[in-house]
């Protein structure tokens, strides 16, 4: 992207500018070898001088004993803005107290491998702060180019120790598997092993603008509860002020967090030393902004074997990542694995445990005893969601059963449209949606609709007479348009929001585990009507997945009254229906039942002097509506 290099280089220009703000006095007098304590040799405050920019990373290293006596050992490294000395227990006790107790060690911290548990199976465990977090000081600016390079030092610093075997792996979940895709592609000596659990891989279309929509509700809550209380600099009293709907629960910033070394820095030196992303996601639109062209990269640069696991149900954040990371990585060895159940406590489970060991002991020690370097392992391996197991169970979710495939998308793959009617039905038969919509008509429902106060129409299959198991991704195309509301403004936008649902044959709306143990629905999508323009020629396009640039350039009209043809992208999922059950397709002008924390309410985003209006789908003899579904035939 022509961009690219530009935005990098002011980037940096903004950068250097401000780092003489910062505190000189570095204190590397910090760095303590325990050696007694802990089951483990427990190294504090090991510092990382930076060759990319201004500032240094610090990191907490754990290594099995044997590692002094002359054995080298493989690294596990996260890289990340949660706090290296923060204590999983007081970071997230809800979450803590629910964890497999294996994983619990002295050390354990949100979303990482455990030293404890790791350090026992030969391995040494790297946790270091993220640049401007924590312990590290430099400019704060998360899932950036900049801060990408600073990992890339980081993993190379892991394969250079003496105690290292010069093998280094990525192991973490969310933010520790969404900063894995980037850095890999950089290509950093001694990296040989990835695996992003549940991390996006597209910071615009995955996390930050779904459709073009600003995603503003989460990063709120994320940025002020987990990062930015984290900052370099920042006093650990310093009350976190967040405006993000959060229901209270969650992660934060806790009392034991240690406060930064070398002192605290004003709040206006703070806001200097950092992109405030709650900030630049709401100013900046589209991809071709320096903001976002910055943090591009390009997937097919990944090279190291890579196991990319993906959950069913994060279809508001990571989910799509791991199935685009796996579909568009260059490695030659490369599997997807797709589980359930929340986006903490799986990671942890002892069955998924083994897998990321077998995988890990195979590239990263050479031994394979699963087969992985010759071909053995399938490349898909997936959880079936048959029946209603309730949600946030994980015992009950034991009942699903899970099934291999040997490419994604699954080869025999039916693509079959389900149309819309203007009586809200959803229907394979083509000759009965062409019959009734003989006449042109519409159905509707106001625009801005809220969480608090959803606006949405349903569309209903029939009961389902047999077994019908849908994996995969899927497609709405539909004719919309926008009318002012009496006495109102003109609009000229519209926002769709598209979710798949699943009735049970007793009547009652199936529900499965979100990110947060919330109920979610099958899958949701998301389209900006005025971003609607698809670039057919562009190599990731798929007739199942239509691929946007989202750029300034690809803006157009949205006139009151004119109808517009779309195709909106819905994210990949999985379902296997019972006879007498029905799929509901819904259509809403905002967030519905499902969203979780994950809101689009940003005021800015959606100004009613756009938005406001009804919104309507249209039919019409030569305007049928239709949805896109992946049918897999039993094998
Ligand atoms: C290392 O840094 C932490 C903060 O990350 C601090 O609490 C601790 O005292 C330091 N350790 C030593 C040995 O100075
Ligand atoms: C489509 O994508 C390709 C590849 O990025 C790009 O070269 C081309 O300019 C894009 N086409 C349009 C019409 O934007």
């Amino acid at each position: 992207m022509s961009t690219y290099t530009s935005a990098s280089k002011s980037f940096l220009g903004q950068f250097r500018a401000i780092t003489s703000r910062m505190p000189t006095q570095l204190r590397t007098d910090l760095h303590v070898v325990d050696k007694e304590s802990f089951p483990y040799i427990y190294e504090q405050n090991a510092t990382i001088a930076l060759k990319s920019s201004d500032g240094h990373v610090r990191c907490n290293v754990f290594r099995p004993k044997t590692s002094d006596q002359g054995q080298r050992v493989p690294v596990l490294v996260t890289y990340g803005p949660y706090g290296k000395d923060a204590p999983y227990k007081d970071f997230y006790k809800k979450s803590y107290d629910e964890l497999n107790p294996e994983h619990k060690s002295e050390h354990a911290a949100w979303e990482t491998p455990d030293p404890g548990f790791w350090t026992k199976q030969g391995y040494a465990v790297v946790r270091a702060d993220e640049r401007g977090i924590g312990q590290s000081r430099g400019f704060l600016d998360t899932m950036s180019r900049g801060t990408s390079e600073a990992f890339f030092e980081v993993v190379e610093w892991c394969a250079e120790q003496p105690w290292s075997s010069g093998k280094v792996g990525l192991l973490g979940i969310s933010y520790y598997a969404g900063s894995q895709w980037r850095v890999a592609a950089r290509r950093p000596k001694g990296l040989a092993a990835i695996v992003p659990w549940e991390g996006m891989s597209d910071y615009y279309r995955d996390r930050c603008r779904h459709g073009g929509i600003l995603s503003n509700n989460f990063i709120d809550f994320w940025w002020n509860r987990q990062v930015v209380s984290n900052q370099y600099g920042r006093p650990r009293d310093e009350a976190i002020v967040t405006n993000a709907n959060t229901g209270g629960e969650g992660p934060k910033r806790p009392q034991t967090s240690p406060e930064t070394i070398e002192g605290n820095l004003s709040p206006e030196e703070r806001a200097k030393n950092r992109q405030d992303q709650t900030v630049d996601n709401r100013e900046n639109r589209f991809r071709d902004d320096e903001y976002y062209a910055s943090k591009e990269y390009d997937m097919g640069d990944i090279e190291v074997p890579l196991l990319s696991v993906a959950n069913w149900g994060g279809i508001l954040l990571h989910l799509r990542g791991n199935i685009e990371g796996f579909n568009h990585a260059g490695s030659q060895q490369k599997w997807l694995r797709i589980i359930t159940g929340r986006h903490d406590l799986p990671f942890y489970y002892k069955e998924e445990v083994e897998i990321q060991k077998s995988f890990l002991d195979a590239f990263l020690k050479g031994e394979d005893h699963a087969g992985w370097t010759q071909g053995k392992v399938p490349l898909v391996d997936m959880v079936l969601r048959k029946g209603d197991v309730g949600f946030n169970n994980a015992d009950a979710e034991k009942a699903y059963p899970r099934r291999i495939e040997h490419e994604w998308p699954i080869a025999r793959t039916q693509w079959t449209k389900w149309y819309l009617t203007p009586q809200k039905g959803l229907t394979p038969d083509v000759k009965v949606a062409e019959a009734a919509s003989q006449k042109r008509c519409k159905v509707s429902y106001e625009a801005l609709g809220t969480l608090q106060d959803p606006k949405f129409v349903q569309f209903v299959t029939e009961p389902f007479e047999k077994e019908t198991e849908i994996t995969g991704h899927v497609v709405f195309h539909a004719t919309v348009s926008v009318t002012a509301l009496p006495k109102g403004a003109t609009p000229s936008d519209i926002d769709l929001f598209v979710t798949l649902r699943h009735i049970s044959p007793e009547g009652k709306e199936v529900f499965y585990t979100g990110t947060a143990g919330d109920p979610v629905p099958l899958t949701k999508g998301w389209l900006r009507v005025s971003l609607r323009k698809v670039n057919t020629s562009h190599p990731k396009h798929r007739p199942y997945l239509p691929w946007r640039d989202y750029t300034s350039k690809d803006v157009q009209p949205v006139i009151n009254g004119e109808l517009y043809e779309v195709e909106v992208e819905v994210w990949p999922t999985n379902v296997v229906l019972e006879p007498g059950a029905k799929l509901v397709l819904e259509v809403a002008s905002g967030d519905t039942q499902g969203c979780g924390i994950f809101q689009h309410n940003d005021k800015t985003d959606r100004a009613p002097s756009k938005f406001e209006g009804m919104n309507h789908i249209c039919f019409g003899p030569s305007t049928l509506n239709y949805l896109l579904l992946p049918i897999i035939p039993p094998k």
